[in-house]
Parts: structure tokens; sequence; C-alpha cells
């Protein structure tokens, strides 16, 4: 299976966690597909942890979906999806038991990812609680992945081990598609802030085939749900989206679609973004402010090659005061003596100026400036 994008879609956890149904999917579904969500290049609808029974069938040591939250089995769960043209994506771990103690896939993975490819199963998140401590986590995330390359079905695998025991290093080997590098994302400004300084670095090894994830998005979530904490701002979302849009990141939703107000629909459907996230070449974004990244700094300014020739630059303030941040040319290889400058359009606004040299921009506390940048001969 070929994943050349950074993967796009929903997840149930930040929103329902444990609380999920045919009803809720369905209810979701048919709002996604209202709002013109899969038309922004959305189509994973993946149902996290919970889904299960507490335990497998004694016969045939399979899974079994809950009876009672999804009461005609999962494949009418996945038909469903299917039938409006999206992808149906599933849960489950490389330990004896789920994060939230669920049966886990430990020593069943072939059997496991044959049941998912039996319900229509396109896409396996796979988490990392409870495996033998005997067990190592390469040798883990290598057999999941086996299955799933055996099973008869495109499954696109989606690994969970937080970043644990160096995962960039062996990850690609497994046959991921994308990969979890840090804990779980909670709803407030600090929790994605964290992530992201954590992950500035590591995007060097995000490319086609295994993209670094740096989890569901909490943008729309406001403090509701499952992993709701003091919520966020409408300006900490749009530094959220456009991070992981400019960080080349999967965009996995996880705010209540059916509930999801007209400004954060028009953040996450911003053409320039989503462009910039799903650019044909996906380079990693690198870091443009000339000084080694420091994660005490409130400024980050982040630089990304795009494949017609164009750059992404965003300037983010992690801090809850205004401040200015900097782009010198010269520190993303434009030499003032190459004689470019610098055609800056903002992706919000449409707006575009040509700069000299340098650009600096003045951030509201946690706000952002994001521009698609084209060199125009002097
Ligand atoms: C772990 C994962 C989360 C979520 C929960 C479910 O914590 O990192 O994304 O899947 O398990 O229990």
């Amino acid at each position: 299976m070929l994943v050349n994008r950074p993967p796009m879609g929903w997840n149930t956890w930040n929103t329902f966690g444990a609380k999920i149904s045919e009803q809720t999917i369905k209810e979701t579904v048919d709002k996604f597909v209202e709002l013109g969500l899969p038309k922004s290049g959305y189509e994973y609808i993946v149902i996290d942890d919970c889904w299960s029974e507490k335990e497998r069938d004694p016969i045939t040591h399979k899974m079994v979906a809950s009876r009672e939250k999804f009461p005609n089995g999962m494949k009418a769960v996945a038909d469903y999806v299917h039938s409006k043209g999206l992808k149906f994506g599933m849960y489950s771990c490389a330990g004896v038991r789920t994060c939230a103690n669920y049966p886990g896939s430990f020593d069943h993975e072939f059997l496991d990812a044959e049941t998912f490819a039996e319900f229509g199963c396109d896409f396996l998140k796979y988490d990392y609680c409870f495996r033998p401590q005997t067990a190592n986590g390469p040798l883990l995330y290598h057999r999941m992945g086996n299955a799933l390359r055996a099973c008869g079905r495109d499954i696109l695998f989606s690994a969970c081990n937080w970043g644990a025991d160096d995962v960039w290093r062996w990850i690609r080997s497994t046959g991921a598609h994308m990969y979890r590098s840090t804990g779980d994302i909670v709803d407030n400004f600090t929790s994605f802030t964290n992530i992201v300084k954590s992950q500035i670095e590591k995007f060097c090894y995000s490319a086609p085939n295994c993209f670094n994830d740096m989890d569901m998005l909490t943008v729309g979530m406001f403090g509701n749900g499952n992993v709701g904490s003091s919520g966020c701002n409408l300006t900490q979302y749009k530094s959220q989206f456009s991070l992981w849009c400019l960080m080349g990141a999967p965009l996995m939703l996880g705010c209540d679609i059916r509930k999801i107000t007209p400004e954060i629909l028009e953040l996450i459907t911003n053409r320039e973004l989503l462009a910039i996230n799903q650019d044909p070449e996906v380079r990693p974004a690198f870091n443009a402010e000339g000084v080694p990244y420091n994660t005490e700094s409130c400024s980050a300014v982040l630089a990304r090659l795009l494949a017609n020739g164009d750059l992404a630059v965003g300037f983010f303030n992690f801090c809850d005061h205004e401040i200015g941040a900097t782009v010198m040319f010269e520190n993303i290889g434009f030499p003032f003596a190459a004689g470019y400058d610098l055609k800056f359009k903002d992706v919000f606004t449409g707006e575009e100026k040509i700069y000299q040299e340098r650009l600096t921009c003045r951030l509201d506390a946690c706000d952002c400036a994001v521009f698609r940048v084209t060199p125009v001969k002097r």
C-alpha cells in the first residue's frame, strides 16, 4: 500500500473516548459528508479504543464488536462508512490488553488482521499498552505489519507507541505508514505546543509511507469531550492547525464534527494550508530562525520547500504575550546578493506583499502567521 501524503480523517478518541456507538459514527459520517470534508481530502473515519467486547470469543478467539455499542456488528458500520465514499479505520494494541483494558492483539496478530479485513477495515491504529516486558517494540510492530500485509486487504498501518524506544530509528522498517511520536494530546495550548517543540527537529525522519504523527487534532473541541482539558481559543486552534499543516503531520480531526462552528470549519478546510500539508514533495519543515532551535523560546519560525518552487514560512508565538518573530532571508538560503526578493502570500487573508532581506511579524499571544512564499528576481 502506498501512502504518499500525510493521511487525513477523523478519530473517535478525543471527543468520545469509550462512549462510541454505531449511532455516533453514523451521525458523524453524515455530518462529515454534509460539510464537504471529503472534498478537502479528509477520508478516514477511525474508531479508537473501547469498540470490542471485554473478552475474545471463547471458541474462535476472535475479537468481537461490543454488542451493545455496535448491535449490527462492525461490518455494518464499515459498510455505512464505505457507502458514503469514505474509508474505515479501527484500533488495537500490541500488548495483551488495549490502553483502556479491552483485548489486545499480542500473540493474535495474524488472526486479528484477518478479522479487521473481514470487517472491511482500511486503517489500523496500533497502540503500545500492556505489552509483555520481554517483547521488544520493533518485533511487535513487525508482527502486525506483516499480518496486515498478508491479510488480503489494503490496510493503512498507524503505529502508536508515543515515540518510545527511539521509534523513528526502526518504525519505517515495520511497514507502518504513520507513527505517533509523543504522549497523548489534551485540549490545551501547553499540550500541543509541547508536542510540537519535541518534534521540530524530528521531522527529518518523516517521509512518504511513514509519517510522523503528532496525534489527533483538538481543533474545535473548546474543552469538551474525552480529552477536553481547559480547551483552546480560536487563535490557539489556528496555530495548532497551522503547525500540523506546515510540519506535514497527519491531519486526524478529533472534535465533535456534529457541532463544528463555521470558524473551525473554515480553518480546517483552508485550501492554502491543506496544500502545504499535502504538498507532493512532502519535504520536512526546518528551523528558519538562524539560531539552533530552543524549546524555551517564545518564537518558532519554520520554513519548508514546496514542489512548485515556492516555500511555506510560518511564524509562531508559543507565549501568552505579544512578540515579534523574524526571518532573515539569508537563513532560508536567499542571501541578498543572490538578487531575489520574496513575495509573501498570507494563507489566511490572501494578501500578497514583496519583502527584501527580512520579514518581522508581530504576533499576538499564541498567534501565528503563515505564508506561501515565491522568490521574485529583483
Ligand atoms: C493511548 C493512545 C491514545 C488512545 C488511547 C485509547 O493512550 O495514545 O491515542 O488511543 O490509548 O485508550
